[in-house]
């Protein structure tokens, strides 16, 4: 009796020392398990006395009981203990602000198309493409510049064939819509176009927007009210517009259209070469060659067609100097605009 005694107390002992569930269920195997110190207890029965036997057994049963009960308490203990310890450490603060999700940018590029798309737009144009793998023929000979042309040599071509190149500008999708369409004709063409060139103001692939407008009795006079209403509401209202003649095979005449410079206001600086002027276009009056090339009679109609580089019209608006950082994908760039 008195050795149940003291396996009563040092079960208390240990129970009371218990902080795991892991611990506790050793506990339990120690005392109650098929070789537990309570079970070898019951199996001393037969060495005790018989007229003691009924006695011990109901202690050894009592303890037997009493050992089960606490440890089912101490595990329902346990049990509310870890969970309690648990919400703690999964408790969120729901009023803290929420961390922002990284939102993407439109690049600087597709800005600008966008903005000039919007002005040709407004003014009645619709918008055409072209393949940038482009046929000799659309890129240069129905564009009146015929194999082995000095006039060539203004655009160093990318060949695929002989006869298939990289368009070198957005001019041929004047030709292919020319061929599918009569007057009256309203089109912007933008896109890629390639050249072998590269440096701070050239990658070998660029984009261009190509205008074209023909009609019955188009001259240039249209020309530059439509140009000048485009480089007003691009630039601003007050930028000077001046109209230099140049040579371009597919246009007669033609002119480079240039606009006072944004950086000095006209004084000279290093971007406008010390000039005052800026050179932004190409265009000119559809040359009647081209029109006869594309299925319209030479004397039918009149027209005018322009182009320009969507890259160099961005440089001029945001102050870029390298045309590279268009294409490095560096977002501390891109995120500027
Ligand atoms: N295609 C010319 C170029 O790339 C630009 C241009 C287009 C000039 C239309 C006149 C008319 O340089």
């Amino acid at each position: 009796m008195d050795d149940l005694l003291s396996l009563r107390q040092s079960f208390l002992d240990e129970i009371s020392a218990v902080s795991e569930i892991a611990e506790l269920q050793q506990l339990k195997v120690r005392y109650t398990g098929r070789k537990g110190l309570i079970t070898g207890r019951l199996k001393a029965l037969s060495t005790v006395p018989p007229e003691e036997k009924p006695a011990f057994g109901r202690a050894v049963n009592e303890l037997r009981d009493f050992v089960e009960q606490s440890i089912e308490d101490t595990e329902t203990e346990l049990r509310k203990v870890e969970k309690q310890k648990r919400l703690l450490s999964e408790k969120i603060d729901i009023t803290l602000p929420g961390r922002p999700l990284k939102a993407g940018n439109i690049h600087p590029l597709n800005r600008i198309l966008d903005e000039i798309k919007d002005i040709f737009v407004f003014l009645g144009f619709n918008i055409e493409e072209g393949p940038e793998i482009e046929l000799d023929y659309y890129n240069f000979e129905a564009l009146n510049i015929p194999k082995h042309h000095p006039a060539r040599d203004m655009q160093d071509t990318f060949y695929i064939t002989d006869d298939v190149v990289l368009r070198t500008h957005t001019s041929p999708v004047q030709v292919r819509v020319m061929e599918k369409k009569r007057p009256p004709l309203r089109i912007i063409a933008p896109g890629k176009v390639y050249r072998c060139d590269a440096d701070i103001s050239h990658t070998p692939m660029f984009h261009q927007v190509e205008g074209l407008l023909v009609d019955d009795d188009i001259s240039f006079s249209d020309l530059k009210g439509v140009i000048e209403l485009f480089i007003h509401s691009f630039f601003g209202k007050d930028t000077p517009v001046r109209f230099r003649p140049s040579y371009f095979p597919f246009t007669e005449p033609s002119a480079e259209v240039d606009i006072g410079c944004i950086f000095c206001r006209g004084k000279g600086c290093r971007i406008c070469k010390k000039t005052g002027w800026l050179e932004v276009m190409g265009c000119g009056m559809v040359n009647p060659r081209v029109f006869e090339m594309s299925g319209y009679g030479p004397d039918e109609f009149s027209g005018f067609a322009f182009g320009m580089g969507v890259e160099r019209l961005t440089m001029l608006k945001y102050s870029i100097d390298d045309i590279r950082l268009f294409y490095e994908n560096d977002l501390r760039f891109l995120m500027q605009f």
